[in-house]
């Protein structure tokens, strides 16, 4: 095994492993057979990926008996009126017997009868919302998920603290998601969030948290002279920075020796811990945007 092996605790007793493989826009279920091969034991995929049989095949191919492997996937945003209708698509697709983790992908419900099954739009280009419903409904019936027994954990994911403080206020919630997934990483650092999530018991995972696309985190100087000095690579110490603090992340690489140099982490010290969270005093930034996603994050932003 390389790196530290650290896991997270969930709110339902189970072990998430930190470092996770990010599986959107692979398709190619040799590769994602070669990313468990190398170590990867936490598995991200999602109804939106188009790649839940891939994912699948991966994973009951793979040869890493089915309980060491930690496998998510999401409902999205057209189905939240749907969700027991998403749930067996997923299931069919992933011919698995059960996921450890199945997450509302955003908060934000699509028309289902809209122009376009995944991404339905208004005349005006704009995200055709589903205004009539809201995500309180979405969660009620996630939770009855739990009693088929092929459900293990339910979170969301691109939640703010005011929506997950509406989430958790609601009459009909008796469940506190395990894991909120989020865009994180040093432009992003999201301490207000990290700070709630830890008070209630969610597990916060990072997505993009090189950067996404060209990963520009890894041209930083601090990260940079960093790494040089711990004889890390950049990514490295970005991914260690990430867990130390108590998150998990979900990096992606199509490259197999990235792949495994990224699982690569190590305890970094508090005073690097320190040098890293003063990125965003310089550049703070959100990354990945969607049309569905404005207005949803708040101010939840740094
Ligand atoms: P590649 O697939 O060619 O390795 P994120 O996880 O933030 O979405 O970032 C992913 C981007 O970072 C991808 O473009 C990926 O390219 C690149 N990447 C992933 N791991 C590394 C690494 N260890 N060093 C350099 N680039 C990396």
């Amino acid at each position: 095994m390389v790196g530290t092996g650290r896991t997270l605790l969930l709110n339902t007793g189970a072990r998430l492993p930190a470092i996770g493989l990010g599986t959107y826009e692979a398709r190619d279920v040799a590769s994602i057979k070669k990313g468990i091969e190398l170590g990867y034991r936490q598995i991200d995929t999602a109804m939106y990926y188009l790649n839940e049989a891939e994912v699948g095949q991966a994973v009951r191919e793979c040869g890493v008996p089915r309980e060491e492997l930690f496998v998510t996937t999401k409902l999205w945003c057209t189905f939240h009126s749907r969700v027991r209708e998403s749930f067996e698509s997923s299931m069919e697709k992933l011919g698995l017997e059960y996921i450890d983790l199945f997450m509302m992908h955003w908060p934000t419900a699509l028309n289902p009868n809209g122009n376009h099954p995944y991404e339905p739009t208004l005349p005006d280009g704009s995200s055709d919302i589903q205004k009539d419903w809201d995500f309180i409904k979405t969660w009620a019936d996630m939770q009855k998920l739990l009693d088929t027994g092929r459900v293990r954990a339910i979170g969301v994911s691109n939640f703010s603290t005011v929506n997950l403080d509406k989430l958790l206020a609601a009459p009909t919630t008796t469940v506190v998601p395990a894991v909120n997934q989020v865009e994180l990483h040093p432009y992003l650092p999201q301490f207000k969030l990290l700070n709630y999530c830890k008070e209630k018991g969610i597990v916060l995972t990072g997505y993009s948290p090189l950067g996404s696309v060209s990963a520009p985190l890894l041209q930083e100087k601090v990260v940079i002279e960093m790494a040089e000095r711990l004889g890390k690579t950049p990514a490295q110490v970005i991914l260690s920075w990430a867990v130390t603090r108590g998150t998990s992340v979900i990096p992606k690489s199509v490259n197999p020796q990235r792949q495994l140099s990224n699982l690569d982490d190590f305890v970094m010290a508090p005073e690097d811990m320190a040098l890293i969270d003063d990125i965003s005093k310089t550049t703070q930034k959100r990354i990945v945007t969607s049309s569905w996603g404005q207005g949803t994050f708040h101010d939840d932003e740094f």
